[in-house]
């Protein structure tokens, strides 16, 4: 049914698993160090929920917004800054929180924003990537799933505000 979630593409043990893989996999790579999470609201909210406490050990957390100026499927991608972080960026070890790269504009935006604060490292994790609808080329160091070309909700992510809150990625209904 048009507008609905249909069928699940990600289930939620499956996240449950590469998100405990992903954790490990960041932490062995900042042993020891304190690691500023910056969640892109508002989709990336349960991802990095899950995501902080898979790292273990010392970890901070901060959210960043941004929106897309009108269609998201315009090629412009003009972004403009919602919210701003509340802790400082300089000389933190900072990895930017997405539940999903579609055309990569969002994040192009926030990591040209973050960089030139001069962290002292940045990083990416989207729990999804599109390859198929990148119009930046954008870095992504720890990745959860590559997806295909589909509408999906669940896990944070939105059809017109409704479905975030789904434990699994769905595919919405044509
Ligand atoms: C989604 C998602 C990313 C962005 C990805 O956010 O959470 O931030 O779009 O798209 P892009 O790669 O084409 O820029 P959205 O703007 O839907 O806001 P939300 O997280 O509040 O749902």
């Amino acid at each position: 049914m048009r507008g609905q979630p249909e069928r699940i593409l990600i289930p939620a043990a499956e996240i449950e698993r590469r998100i405990r893989f992903m954790g490990a996999e960041i932490r062995a790579e900042y042993p020891g160090q304190t690691i500023l999470l910056i969640g892109v609201l508002k989709g990336s909210a349960i991802f990095l929920a899950d995501l902080a406490r898979a790292i273990t050990g010392p970890v901070r957390f901060d959210f960043i917004g941004a929106s897309s100026y009108g269609s998201r499927t315009a090629s412009s991608g003009e972004v403009r800054l919602t919210k701003d972080v509340d802790m400082p960026v300089a000389g933190a070890d900072i990895i930017v929180v997405e539940d999903i790269v579609d055309t990569g504009t969002t994040l192009d935006f926030i990591l040209g924003q973050l960089g030139r604060r001069g962290p002292r490292s940045m990083k990416v994790a989207a729990l999804m990537d599109k390859p198929a609808r990148h119009q930046r080329d954008v870095p992504i160091d720890y990745l959860g799933f590559t997806i295909p070309n589909e509408f999906v909700v669940g896990y944070g992510l939105d059809y017109a505000e409704d479905y975030r809150a789904l434990p699994d990625v769905w595919v919405l209904g044509e």
